[in-house]
């Protein structure tokens, strides 16, 4: 099971979005594919259109791997099923430091997921906490998005100062942007010739627009209203490259 998680310090950024059409994708190309909504706000959960309850809350969840099993739900999409989160996940971060493996408590609850899964998506919650450090421990590619801002440069920068701190092993980190609208001029001098400068930066980017907000009240991917429009195109190609540069 390759693990994919999308992951930003900033919020609003995409993540949600981002993580609920690239998981589409995959389950629509054939993978079966697992969605973890990590995040206490419950979008993805909300986007799917899955009520966020989680039994026991997070505390159960971290006792037994077997709770992971007992939580999974189906969301109507062929091969795509989701991890739901509830507002209990607030507390993750405490509950995870009581643990003997502080940062690995979130790796041992998928590791029983991978005979059935080919491909997780993590959509995680905003900040740099414990459940964060978590993620890094078990993830494969962290996809990160991005508005093209200096600031998010910047906040870029910064996670990738503690990443080689931190040292983690397998993992790939491939930053991309997300609402993207070159009318703006800082737009534009952000975004150019970040391939030259920023080698390891995703060519693909997907545009600000009114469709993919419209997610938000059609409650699904944007495949599912507008297969054919410039955004889910975008989204395709972007998650092309990625399985491209996975593979590199
Ligand atoms: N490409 C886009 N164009 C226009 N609006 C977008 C685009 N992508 C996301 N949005 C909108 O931006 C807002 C934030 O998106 P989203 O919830 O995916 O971000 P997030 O990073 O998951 O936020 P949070 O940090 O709160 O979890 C939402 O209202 C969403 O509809
Ligand atoms: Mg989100």
């Amino acid at each position: 099971m390759k693990i994919f998680s999308v992951y930003n310090i900033k919020g609003g950024v995409g993540k949600t979005t981002t993580s609920v059409n690239l998981a589409y994708l995959s389950a629509a190309a054939g993978a079966q594919t697992l969605i973890w909504d990590l995040d206490p706000q419950g979008g993805t959960s909300y986007y799917l259109c899955v009520k966020p309850k989680i039994k026991g809350g997070s505390e159960e969840l971290l006792q037994s791997k077997t709770r992971t099993m007992a939580q999974l739900r189906m969301t109507g999409y062929p091969n795509l099923d989701l991890l739901p989160s509830d507002l209990s996940y607030r507390h993750l971060d405490a509950q995870l430091a009581k643990t003997a493996k502080p940062t690995q408590g979130l790796e041992r609850l998928v590791a029983p997921l991978a005979k059935q899964y080919d491909h997780l998506f993590v959509d995680c919650p905003p900040g740099l906490s414990l459940v964060t450090e978590n993620v890094f421990q078990m993830t494969d590619v962290l996809l990160v998005p991005m508005i093209p801002t200096p600031l998010s440069l910047r906040a870029y920068n910064r996670l990738v100062q503690f990443l080689v701190k931190r040292r983690t092993k397998k993992l790939r980190v491939l930053p991309f942007f997300n609402m993207v609208n070159l009318d703006k001029p800082i737009h534009r001098v952000v975004t150019r010739n970040i391939s030259e400068k920023h080698p390891i930066f995703l060519k693909n980017s997907i545009p600000e627009s009114t469709l993919m907000e419209a997610m938000g009240v059609k409650r699904s991917p944007v495949f599912t209203y507008a297969r054919d429009s410039i955004e889910a195109e975008s989204i395709r190609l972007l998650w092309q490259e990625i399985m491209e540069r996975d593979k590199a």
